[in-house]
């Protein structure tokens, strides 16, 4: 049984709050868990956590929607207060939280993909997304838990029921959350979460082709994971440092 829809009982709410030292959010329903979670941030909420069962406007990444059957999947939004000093470093790391919560729960495997994604046998198990939001960072993940079928998306994209895994995503909730707690307390903490993107990243010194946002492909060699999250590609005409973009696998 998914425990996730207890959130919706207010002690429930509350005690799972005190725990985590987060005011949290619950709906059943919602446009995205990343539009209220900036409006909280713009409002001036202390550490909070938007979480939905089922969002009817989801956002991705570089303006696609993210779209999950209500019930199937961890969606949730942080407004992370104070700013993490590092936030486009942390959203990547973000990545790392999700591996090791996986981890935790029995699924061991999971790479990283750059720069937000988590992968399970090769595909698409979660992305996340940061939104800077004055002086907060709003950080969305969504994870897909219970998909059975993901439909168009199955070569690309699984879930952690196709992996094997019968997770409960209140648990889950709770371990993300103490991990991203955990590598936005000290910057050690973020040296060592690099280390293990590194460790489990799908891509580096694979021959790759990156997309950035409307402008030409580039291809190269994925050579390394710089220290403020750029990734490093060896080029024909010689190293390019990549901030943003869409990366695909040639060979
Ligand atoms: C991606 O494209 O990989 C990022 C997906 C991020 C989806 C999550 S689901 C919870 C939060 N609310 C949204 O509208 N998007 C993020």
């Amino acid at each position: 049984m998914d425990r996730l829809g207890l959130l919706g009982d207010p002690a429930v709410r509350s005690a799972v709050s005190t725990d985590l030292g987060r005011t949290i959010e619950w709906h059943a329903e919602i446009r995205s868990t990343q539009e209220r979670a900036r409006e909280l941030a713009a409002q001036g909420a202390g550490p909070a956590i938007v979480v939905a069962d089922h969002q009817a406007s989801g956002r991705g990444r570089q303006g696609r929607a993210w779209v999950a059957p209500a019930g199937s999947s961890l969606l949730a939004s942080w407004v992370l207060r104070p700013l993490p000093a590092d936030p486009a470093l942390f959203a990547l790391l973000s990545g790392v939280a999700i591996a090791r919560a996986l981890a935790d729960l029995g699924v061991a495997d999971a790479r990283l993909k750059w720069p937000n994604d988590v992968q399970l046998s090769g595909r698409k198990v979660s992305g996340s997304l940061a939104d800077a939001a004055g002086d907060a960072l709003v950080l969305g993940i969504g994870i897909n838990v219970h998909q059975r079928d993901l439909g168009e998306l199955a070569p690309i994209a699984t879930s952690l029921a196709l992996e094997g895994a019968d997770i409960d995503r209140l648990a889950l909730l709770a371990r993300v959350d103490r991990e991203l707690a955990r590598i936005a307390a000290a910057p050690e903490e973020r040296r060592a979460a690099l280390a293990e993107w590194r460790a489990r990243a799908s891509m580096l010194g694979r021959e790759v082709e990156v997309r950035g946002a409307g402008g030409t492909p580039v291809r190269g060699v994925a050579r390394e994971l710089a220290d403020d999250g750029a990734l490093v590609l060896r080029t024909a005409s010689g190293d390019q440092r990549i901030l943003a973009g869409e990366v695909s696998l040639l060979r």
